[in-house]
This record gives structure tokens, C-alpha cells and sequence, in this order.
């Protein structure tokens, strides 16, 4: 069985939010007060996330898990998650994404644990700039937390930088020589309609073009070509040449929803078949109402079933949907 739309496409990708907490406050998240968390007793237990996982590989088909927030490093039992979805036969790829606070003490015990590979998001080389973008002094440790990534073998580590008017538009190319240097692959993601103070506008973003033409100042760009980038949101381009790379997922003006492969489970057990999805479908009650693993298996399947064939953003009548990028996961 697997999860297959109407559409043709199948979700093999599964992206797990583990908590909608965040330590920072970026601005194009999240206002600087934070946000109404859910409560606890919505939360999915470590036991209950690691059932979906389960039924979701042993009978659905996904072969990659993804856990997300949030910031998933504030989720205590991370570790023992990753652990037991990284015994599960068959083993599915495992990896995270982080802002990086923490992950300089932790990133050796995940690695342990079974976990592949991490993307770190981080937008400037400039702690002050950091600090206005995030509104938190903690540039220093999502440096640390990304070389600690590195060196426990977390490879490749992946960069996220999102490039904001006012802040970091002009840091492209710096940001692409440090990751060459520091063996990181950089990626540039175009701001997308998911804050949660819905503050976005499409005339005040970053556009791909933009980016790539700033690049090209300082840099010789080969597209990496279709082939190489499958269902992966990010086109890549060797830089100088190669063998670096630097991607940009450009999910507004080059959006590559036909190739989507992704299904997504929120903190509270809601399946979303997209980050767009205005609507979700509940597990978490079947799984506390004692339903056996088929059950989950068909309500999972027929949600996917569902999935809208693109994100919508460039319909007149577009709605953002009501839970904002830091609960649905990324
Ligand atoms: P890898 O390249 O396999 O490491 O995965 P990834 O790029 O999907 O992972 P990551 O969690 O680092 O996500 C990077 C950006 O891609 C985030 O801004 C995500 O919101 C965005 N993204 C991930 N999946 C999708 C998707 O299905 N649709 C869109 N539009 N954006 C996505
Ligand atoms: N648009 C684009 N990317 C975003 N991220 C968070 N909010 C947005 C947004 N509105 C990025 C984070 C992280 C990744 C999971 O998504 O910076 O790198
Ligand atoms: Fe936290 Fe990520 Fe949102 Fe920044 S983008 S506030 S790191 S969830």
C-alpha cells in the first residue's frame, strides 16, 4: 500500500513535527510574544509518534522521516524517538531540522541514536543581524551547533537561509563562501505566506532571481538540471564549477508541487497533505479510541488521497492556512 493522490504523486517523504515550540522569534515566523502552544495532554506521546512512524514504513510506504518543530531539539525525548524509528525495518532515512541551540551538546548522542543527517537554519553571518531577525543573542551557538553537526558525522549538513528586505538581502554571496569553506550546503528559501502574524506580501520578498543574480556577482553558477533534483524542493547549482553546490527552494515563483512526495503529522497527530493544506485529518483520536493499525492505515491513506493538486498561491481566492509554519513543521 502506499499513500498515492489523485494526482499521480506518491508520499514516500513523512516530515513529523515534534513540538510547535520555538526558542527563537524570527520575524517571518512568529510574533516577538511567541504563540498560544498546545497544551500538553494535545501533544502526541514519544509512544504514539513512534506507532505512526511505524505504521506509516511497515504498511504505507514512506522510506524517510523528517522530524521538524517548532524546534524539535525542545522535545525531551528526541533522542529515544530517533532511536527506536531508526530500528524499524525496513529502516527509513532519518533526519532533523533545527535552528541549531543545542545541537553543539546533543548532535554526537543523535548521531548515536541512528539519526542521518541535520539542516540548520540560519540566515546571516552577522550576530547582530541575527539578533534583530531571531530577536535572540544566540548566533553564536547555531555556529557551534552546526560544526558539532559536522564533525559527529550528521552529513551532509544542509544550511536554510531565508533572505528578509532590511535585514539580509545583500549577505547572499557571503553566506555561499562561508558554506564552501565550512562544508555546508547552503540552501536560499523564499519567504513563503506561512507567518503567523500573516504579515507576508509577495512584492516584499526575496525572489529566486533576485538571489541568484546577487550570487552570480561573486560566483559562476551551473544548474545542477532537473534530473538531479527528483522530488527535492531545492534546485541546485555547482558552484565555481563544483563539487559545492548551493540550492534555492523557491516554493513561490518556481513552485515544484507535481513532483511533491511529502506527508506531513503535526504535534497533535493531524495529517496535513501539504504545507498549504486548509484541512487536516485527525489520527490522534483514532489512535486513542484504540483503533488497530489498518484503521490508521486507511484514514491515513484517504487523507492522502485528497491532496490538492498544487499549493494554491497563485489563486485569486488564496487563503493562508490557519496554523502557522512553526506547527505544521516546515
Ligand atoms: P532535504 O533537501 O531532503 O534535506 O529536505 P528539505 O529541503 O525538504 O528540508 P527542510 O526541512 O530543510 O526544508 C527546507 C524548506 O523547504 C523549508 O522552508 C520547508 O518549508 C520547505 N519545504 C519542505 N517541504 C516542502 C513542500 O512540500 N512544499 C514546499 N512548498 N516547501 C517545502
Ligand atoms: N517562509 C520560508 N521559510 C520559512 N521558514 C520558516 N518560516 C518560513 C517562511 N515563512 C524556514 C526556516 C527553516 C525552514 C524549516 O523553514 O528558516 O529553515
Ligand atoms: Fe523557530 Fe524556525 Fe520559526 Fe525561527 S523559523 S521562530 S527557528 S520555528
Amino acid at each position: 500500500m502506499t499513500l498515492i493522490d489523485t494526482h499521480g504523486r506518491v508520499a514516500t517523504d513523512l516530515r513529523v513535527s515534534l513540538t510547535d515550540r520555538c526558542n527563537l522569534r524570527c520575524t517571518y515566523c512568529m510574533p516577538e510574544e511567541g504563540l498560544q502552544w498546545l497544551a500538553k495532554p494535545d501533544l502526541l506521546t514519544d509512544d504514539e509518534i513512534v506507532r505512526l512512524i511505524r505504521v506509516a514504513v511497515t504498511a504505507l510506504g514512506v522510506d524517510e522521516v523528517r522530524f521538524t518543530g517548532g524546534e524539535p531539539l525542545l522535545r525531551p525525548g528526541l533522542a529515544g524517538i530517533v532511536q527506536r524509528v531508526a530500528e524499524l525495518d525496513p529502516r527509513p532515512e532519518t533526519s532533523l531540522t533545527t535552528n541549531g541551540i543545542g545541537l553543539g551538546r546533543i548532535a554526537p548522542a543523535l548521531k548515536e541514536a541512528g539519526l542521518d543527517r541535520v539542516n540548520v537554519s540560519l540566515d546571516t553571518l552577522r550576530p547582530e543581524v541575527f539578533k534583530a531577525l531571531t530577536r535572540r543573542d544566540r548566533h553564536h551557538d547555531v555556529l557551534a551547533g552546526l560544526a558539532a553537526a559536522r564533525d559527529a558525522g550528521l552529513t551532509p549538513v544542509k544550511v536554510n537561509a531565508v533572505l528578509m528586505p532590511g535585514f539580509n538581502e545583500d549577505e547572499a554571496p557571503d553566506l555561499l563562501a562561508w558554506a564552501v569553506e565550512n562544508e555546508y550546503e547552503l540552501r536560499f528559501i523564499e519567504q513563503m505566506p506561512l507567518d503567523a502574524q500573516h504579515g507576508w506580501k509577495r512584492d516584499g520578498m526575496v525572489t529566486a532571481g533576485d538571489i541568484l543574480a546577487s550570487l552570480r556577482t561573486r560566483f559562476e553558477l551551473t544548474p545542477e538540471g532537473d534530473t538531479a533534483r527528483g522530488s527535492a524542493p531545492a534546485e541546485r547549482w555547482l558552484v565555481d564549477g563544483g563539487p559545492h553546490r548551493v540550492g534555492v527552494i523557491a516554493s513561490v515563483t518556481r513552485p515544484f508541487c507535481s513532483a511533491c512526495d511529502r506527508t506531513r503529522l503535526t504535534a497533535d497527530g493531524q495529517v496535513r497533505t501539504c504545507l498549504f493544506a486548509t484541512e487536516e485529518t485527525d489520527l490522534r483520536g483514532a489512535l486513542r479510541s484504540g483503533a488497530p493499525d489498518e484503521e490508521i492505515a486507511r484514514i491515513w491513506r484517504t487523507a492522502m488521497w485528497g491532496k490538492k493538486a498544487g499549493s494554491g498561491l497563485d489563486d485569486p481566492t488564496f487563503l493562508q492556512p490557519a496554523r502557522p509554519m512553526s506547527a505544521i513543521g516546515g
